[in-house]
């Protein structure tokens, strides 16, 4: 009895960041739901650095600044796991890389590691670029295309065949298709963590039906793989060839579970970063040109390698930049396991923890002219000067995205080829916009006409 007394009221009276006014309905129903992009801003300017949210029982900082930031992916990373939203989400990715806590993620971290070293991932630009060309083989000017579909497609035949060996082609469109409606179920946060998937509702079987689809593309890939006991060197030989110090073998749904979590954290992000980089790129005609001129003068014509990266700084820049405004991952959430401090209030178990790249990248402290499309401000060190998470693409600390290498090689390999022959008018009167769910991508798609150079 002493015990309870004595820490309840300590969390009673424990300060808590002004936010907005507490309304489960409106959070469920309202802009936070909606637009979390706008809701994630529209916070941050009322409230600053320290937002306090209550949504019915769920007490959650959102926070701001880079230092806390810092604390919260660094400093204090082992006091977290993640967020809500994605441990409601564990019926599609089940016991992943992405959703797995303590000793058993970090074996699958250290297991899969080698998989995305610098030299392997140089080793998949080959492939990256291939695919590309095969796209391309089917692109003609003139053509009008899904500028967002079309990168959808590549990133998931170069993830399907790098990682795991296999042709994805014939499933690219089913894969598409499920995970449209998997994400949309996503998206809706409240409902996510609220209402469990136990419960019968039209969504929740949508969302089992989603699973199923994609389960049988998988466990299929693994089974073939396991007939053929070749080891060809990707992600999927060392994951099956691996025994644990009792002897045994990864078993299928372990396998699944990271397979299915690479092939939806690897290129939904990646395609995403494609299509908002391009649709940037034909808003901007002189960083258009510019980029051009670069690859024509180092590449005339060739595919990249990745010993070309450094030799092509400006695409650096313009991936760099597109990143900052249009980061795929767009937030990061965290629950707190054990009891500290952040920003000087103290957290407690079960309490959330979130912050948004979306708004710490357009904070006018740390970019001028934030909102503009200025691939030049990377010339000149700014990455140096910033403070560490005024820019987080990857997130940080010991959850980084393992797959951030990739993703660069793969963006630029792919930028890079189809830079080179082809640019995009964008179709007019078509409203583009993001839409966030756990990743944030084109609302709508892209509509292009493609333009040969
Ligand atoms: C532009 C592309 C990408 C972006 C912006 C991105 C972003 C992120 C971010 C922010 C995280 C950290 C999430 C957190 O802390 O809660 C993350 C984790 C992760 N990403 Fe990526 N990612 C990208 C591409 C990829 C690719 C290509 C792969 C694999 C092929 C990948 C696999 C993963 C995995 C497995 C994790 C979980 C890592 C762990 O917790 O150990 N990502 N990613």
């Amino acid at each position: 009895m002493s015990t309870t007394t004595l820490a309840a009221p300590r969390k009673e009276t424990a300060r808590f960041p002004p936010g907005p006014p507490p309304n489960l309905l409106r959070s469920l129903f309202g802009a936070l739901q909606q637009n979390p992009l706008d809701y994630f801003t529209e916070i941050f300017h009322k409230y600053g650095d320290v937002v306090g949210m209550r949504i019915g029982n769920f007490r959650t900082f959102v926070i701001y600044h880079p230092n806390d930031i810092e604390e919260m992916l660094v400093n204090k990373a082992r006091m977290y796991h993640k967020g809500r939203i994605l441990q409601a989400n564990k019926f599609l990715f089940g016991e992943g890389l992405l959703t797995s806590e303590g000793d058993f993620w970090l074996r699958q971290r250290r297991l899969s590691q080698p998989a995305f070293h610098r030299d392997r991932v140089a080793s998949y630009a080959t492939v990256m670029g291939e695919y590309t060309g095969q796209m391309l083989s089917g692109w003609h000017a003139g053509d009008e295309r899904d500028l967002h579909q079309e990168m959808m497609n590549l990133a998931l035949r170069i993830v399907g065949k790098t990682l795991f060996d296999s042709d994805v082609t014939s499933d690219a469109r089913e894969v598409g298709e499920t995970l449209d409606i998997l994400l949309k179920i996503a998206a809706n946060f409240g409902r996510t963590v609220l209402i469990p998937l136990w419960v019968p509702t039209p969504r929740n079987l949508r969302a089992k039906a989603g699973v199923r689809r994609l389960d049988r593309i998988i466990y299929r890939i693994i089974a073939q793989r396991r007939a053929s006991g070749n080891d060809t060197g990707d992600l999927l030989s060392t994951l099956l060839q691996v025994r644990d110090t009792d002897g045994s073998r990864m078993s299928d749904k372990q396998l699944r579970d990271e397979s299915i979590t690479l092939f939806l954290a690897g290129h939904e992000t990646t395609a995403s970063t494609l299509s908002w980089t391009f649709w940037l790129l034909a808003q901007n005609p002189a960083v258009e040109k510019r980029f051009h001129e670069e690859l024509h003068g180092v590449l005339g014509g060739r595919t990249p390698t990745m010993d070309d990266l450094p030799k092509l700084p400006y695409l650096g820049h313009i991936l760099t930049e597109s990143l900052r405004l249009y980061p795929p991952a767009w937030g990061i959430a965290r629950l707190a396991e054990e009891e500290h401090e952040i920003a000087g209030y103290s957290v407690f178990p079960s309490y959330g923890m979130a912050t948004a790249q979306w708004v710490v990248h357009r904070d006018p402290r740390w970019f001028d002219a934030p909102l503009e499309f200025r691939p030049e401000r990377w010339e000149r060190g700014l990455a140096k000067q910033l403070p560490r998470f005024a820019y987080f693409p990857f997130g940080g600390g010991p959850r980084q995205c393992i797959g951030n290498t990739f993703a660069l090689m793969e963006a630029s390999v792919v930028l890079a080829t189809i830079g080179q022959k082809f640019r995009f008018q964008l179709a007019p009167g078509q409203k583009v916009e993001p839409f966030a769910s756990i990743t944030m991508r084109p609302k709508s798609g892209i509509r292009v006409r493609l333009e040969g150079l």
